[in-house]
């Protein structure tokens, strides 16, 4: 049996990195659902939703999210999964305020398989879960049960210049036709 909380190295290929981050800043940027989120010391942004509401940034490419979701029932060892959200979040002192992430648990009723995907950062940020810290790489993906494990992040002062970025996956179990 696996352990829940693993670290994972050259998480997408060179070319699928490539394909993400042509994403990212040539559309997901630009877009008006990319927000600055000024007292939480980030921007933030919804990629995709179950819903596919108004907010969402959209167009994520298909193929890596398809990967994604296979990873994640590989991991997790659960079959069907489906995608519930995608968010893009940077970390930075841009606004005048420092980027906190006290532990939580994420919310909701649906039990939530989480990939945390470190995007980019110029500087090592730790992520707690439950008892322990992970130190992200870039391409590097963390996984959890985030409805379940207390997650965060540790304080940390950022000086200027200084982010990360990552983008969360998370995956709910396929539901049945009837139970839509
Ligand atoms: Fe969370």
């Amino acid at each position: 049996m696996k352990k829940i909380n693993q670290v994972y190295k050259n998480f997408y290929t060179d070319t699928e990195y490539h394909t993400l981050s042509e994403y990212i800043e040539k559309f997901a940027r630009h877009s008006f659902n990319y927000t600055k989120e000024y007292e939480l010391g980030r921007y933030y942004g919804v990629i995709k939703d179950v819903w596919n509401t108004a907010v969402c940034i959209g167009n994520f490419p298909e193929d890596l999210l398809l990967k994604t979701q296979k990873f994640a029932e590989e991991h997790f060892g659960v079959k069907d999964l489906e995608i519930f959200d995608i968010i893009i979040i940077k970390y930075c002192n841009d606004f005048g305020f420092i980027p906190k992430l006290d532990p939580h648990k994420d919310g909701g009723t649906l039990k939530k398989y989480t990939i945390d995907y470190q995007y980019k950062a110029n500087v090592d940020w730790g992520i707690s879960v439950e008892n322990d810290i992970f130190v992200l790489s870039n391409n590097e993906a963390l996984t959890f049960i985030g409805t379940e494990q207390k997650h965060g992040r540790p304080d940390r002062i950022f000086s200027d210049n200084e982010y990360v970025e990552n983008i969360f996956f998370q995956f709910i179990e396929k539901r049945k036709q009837n139970e839509q």
